[in-house]
């Protein structure tokens, strides 16, 4: 990396916009002001929570990530939202069951005051869904004209310094990488011809971009995950981030993963199933948007165990991921992780994982952090994909050419070594004994 970059203070009030008003952001929202009015801690937040060691170990130095880096403060954030279905705040939490009325109640003020704008939504590419709360356009390019407006009445409305936006809704439906997304000319025109191939998230991530709004996608469809919007993105000085939030069953993967190729064992097969009854549950149903969900789930073990560089501990890696629809469980999904390994002498073992989750739980710090983290990218003027916020992904997403990072512990250290650099300080590496451990 190059010389440390300027940073531009975290001044004013920083616009959070979060397509998608379910479950995970609700919870986000209600966790922040929880925590502003002292009523919950942000558990699960780097950038709340989180220390970085600096300089050597005897040095003495281990600041939290946001007194060492210039970070908004939760005081000063403001959150505005679009979903089809019109539900405020405490009416959408409500229904998500995540979060107990007792938590709910006393926010209820706050939590009614955000209130989605109509979304650009089709139900093409969200089958299980619909709402009324929908924008009508002439073709896809009015539509996305429609969402840059929002963006702007919002940020004068609001008197906000600076905005973010990180793509909360549901999970649409399979769609490849094709000629109408190679360069934001042809993505213009397929907007303006209605192109199938435009999903009503990638028109939320053009409206970000044009509009300079640092963009993140915690679904795993594409979205801004295509070169048009890439490039776009990289002209006009806007960091990206994505795919889909990593939380649950595949943080455990890919915490669980490297240490088995840390330690040379065997993995013969990996059989992950979930079962979750939430709305995201019943979207993901649908095989479309699971075939969506799965292909970023299945990609984790094989980017992290190598099969081709250990073909004696991988090659027959049997990968299977499931998710089942069960309504009684709501939001607290239960995932359950078969693993067959294999030690000395091809000895085999096996582990069982039954991990009962809250997974908007684990979503909400992500979110949080995705948006300080981005408004820090921009501040210090990086552009295009921010791969050191690959640690929040499962899928994260990763400049032409090159394969993404799933280890935790890899992502973990390039994040806080990203954070040294931008702070002006050294990268640990670990290599003196002065510079060992302690991170
Ligand atoms: N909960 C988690 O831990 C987690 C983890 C990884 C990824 N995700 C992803 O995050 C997303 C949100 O998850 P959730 O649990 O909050 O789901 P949810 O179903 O509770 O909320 C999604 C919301 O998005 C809205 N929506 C759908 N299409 C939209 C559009 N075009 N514009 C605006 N709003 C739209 C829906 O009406 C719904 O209210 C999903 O894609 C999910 O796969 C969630």
């Amino acid at each position: 990396m190059s010389d440390r970059p300027e940073i531009k203070p975290a001044t004013g009030r920083l616009g959070i916009l979060l397509p998608g008003f379910g479950a995970v952001a609700t919870t986000v929202v209600a966790g922040v002001e929880a925590a502003r009015r002292g009523l919950a801690k942000p558990i699960g937040s780097l950038t709340q929570l989180n220390t970085i060691r600096l300089g050597k170990r005897t040095d003495d130095r281990t600041p939290l990530i946001k007194d060492f880096v210039s970070l908004s403060e939760l005081e000063d954030l403001v959150f505005g939202t679009w979903d089809p279905i019109p539900d405020d705040g405490y009416e959408s939490a409500l229904n998500a069951g995540v979060l107990e009325r007792h938590h709910l109640d006393p926010m209820e003020d706050f939590l009614r005051s955000v209130k989605p704008m109509p979304a650009v939504f089709d139900k093409e590419y969200v089958r299980r869904l619909d709402g009324p709360n929908v924008k009508k356009g002439e073709n896809k390019f009015d539509l996305a004209r429609q969402l840059r407006e929002d963006i702007r009445r919002f940020k004068e409305e609001n008197g906000c310094e600076r905005l973010v936006m990180v793509w909360c809704g549901s999970t649409e439906i399979f769609l490849r990488t094709g000629a109408v997304h190679a360069t934001l000319e042809a993505f213009e025109q397929g907007m303006r011809d209605n192109d199938p191939a435009i999903a009503p998230s990638m028109l939320y991530a053009y409206a970000a971009i044009m509009e300079g709004v640092p963009y993140a996608n915690g679904a795993p469809n594409l979205s801004a995950d295509i070169p048009a919007l890439e490039e776009a993105a990289i002209e006009r000085g806007v960091p990206l981030a994505g795919k889909d939030f990593k939380t649950g069953q595949t943080m455990m993967k890919t915490i669980l993963a490297p240490g088995f190729k840390a330690r040379m064992l065997g993995v013969e097969g990996w059989f992950s199933t979930n079962i979750l009854g939430n709305r995201d549950g019943a979207v993901l149903d649908d095989p479309e948007s699971f075939k969506t969900k799965e292909e970023s789930k299945l990609s984790v073990l094989e980017h992290i165990l190598q099969p081709e560089k250990y073909p004696d501990l991988y090659k027959d890696l049997y990968h299977k991921v499931r998710i089942n629809y069960y309504p009684p469980r709501g939001d607290n999904k239960e995932g359950w992780d078969n693993i067959d390994i294999v030690g000395w002498m091809g000895y085999k073992m096996q582990i069982k994982v039954d991990f009962l989750c809250r997974d908007s739980i684990l979503a909400a710090p992500i979110i949080l952090d995705l948006a300080l983290f981005l408004d820090l990218a921009k501040r210090s003027g990086q552009s295009g994909i921010q791969e050191w916020l690959s640690f929040y992904f499962k899928s994260p997403q990763t400049p032409a050419g090159l394969y993404p990072e799933h280890d935790l512990f890899i992502q973990h250290k390039k994040l806080k070594n990203t954070l040294r650099w931008l702070g002006g300080e050294e990268p640990l590496t670990h290599l003196g004994l002065e510079y060992y451990e302690g991170e």
